[in-house]
């Protein structure tokens, strides 16, 4: 199997590198790569990457996540989430290729407090949420075989992420608030990229159940419960911080305001996801967990 992956210096990307190097031979590229085109602000360079190398598969990894600079920079953000995924889907269709993609959470509202499910109706709420929407929709569109992956809150051990940044606060400050009123599931990046290269195993016998999937880690939580769970492993490391779990103060969103707007229930359900690829999802709490070993 040849694969083309797209955006390999991401945290999503980074983790395919290893994931799917037992399916086949990939070819990875980032914006910057010099032999093939994969920046995605060139959709007609990156159609023609495709056309050069004729992949089995193309997962793209690439995307604009940077979600509050995603409003004033609103058709750059779309030509990278949604313009070029488009035109690598009508790519991918006339070559007969798989299209494996990821979106986000934030394609939904975040009313309620049930778990969002595949055919619940999509309402984002900033420019980041719309133009992850619309390159789901033009991949659909394109008709090609596709797997698109909806995940929420990912962090990987490699680079910076949240659980980094408390455990730096709680080294440095007396005081941590941080917010509770917005739920979800953190997902690791390599659960990710091994649930991709599952999927796509799966999928070589068994095409017709190609489409759309949410994918996260099991369990919920909130952001403040997130950050205390941080300080509880920190703790139990033995590292030393100026505030202790329990002393993480919660806040409401509101406290912070950022120019994007955040949706309150994040919960993705993962039942299609599981019966389909009879994949059990881990809790949140074991890939933190290890993730903080590497880290600590
Ligand atoms: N991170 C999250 O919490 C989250 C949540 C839900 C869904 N997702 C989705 O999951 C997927 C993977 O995200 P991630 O967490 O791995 O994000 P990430 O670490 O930000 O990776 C995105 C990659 O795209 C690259 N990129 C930026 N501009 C590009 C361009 N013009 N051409 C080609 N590549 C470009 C980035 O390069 P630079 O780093 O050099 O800019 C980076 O390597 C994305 O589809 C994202 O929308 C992420």
């Amino acid at each position: 199997m040849n694969i083309l992956l797209f955006g390999k210096g991401g945290q999503v990307g980074w983790e395919l590198r290893r994931s799917l190097s037992v399916l086949g031979s990939v070819t990875a590229l980032d914006f910057d790569s010099t032999e093939h085109c994969g920046d995605f602000s060139n959709p007609a360079g990156v159609a023609d990457t495709v056309r050069a190398l004729r992949p089995d598969v193309i997962v793209n990894a690439a995307a604009h996540t940077a979600v509050d600079k995603a409003e004033s920079e609103a058709e750059f953000a779309r030509t990278l989430n949604a313009t070029t995924p488009g035109a690598l889907a009508q790519e991918a269709a006339k070559l007969g290729a798989w299209l494996v993609h990821y979106s986000t959470d934030y394609v939904f509202d975040g009313s309620g407090s049930r778990p969002w499910v595949e055919t619940d109706t999509p309402a984002p709420l900033s420019v980041y949420g719309r133009t992850k929407l619309e390159g789901e929709q033009l991949i659909a569109e394109a008709g090609a075989k596709h797997l698109i992956l909806r995940t929420s809150w990912v962090y990987a051990a490699r680079g910076g992420n949240f659980a980094k940044t408390m455990l730096r606060l709680a080294q440095e400050r007396e005081r941590l608030t941080v917010i509770d009123d917005q739920w979800g599931a953190p997902t690791g990046a390599d659960l990710l990229a091994d649930v991709t290269a599952h999927a796509l195993r799966h999928l070589q016998q068994r095409p017709q159940d190609a489409g759309l999937y949410h994918c996260v880690a099991a369990g919920e939580t909130n952001w403040n419960q997130y950050a205390k769970y941080v300080l509880a492993q920190a703790q139990k490391a033995q590292i030393a911080t100026k505030i202790i779990a329990k002393e993480v103060a919660p806040v409401p969103t509101s406290a912070f305001p950022t120019p994007a707007v955040r949706p309150h229930n994040s919960r993705l359900s993962t039942h299609k996801l599981q019966s389909t690829f009879g994949l059990q999802m881990p809790h949140w709490q074991q890939g933190v967990a290890r993730m903080l070993t590497e880290i600590l």
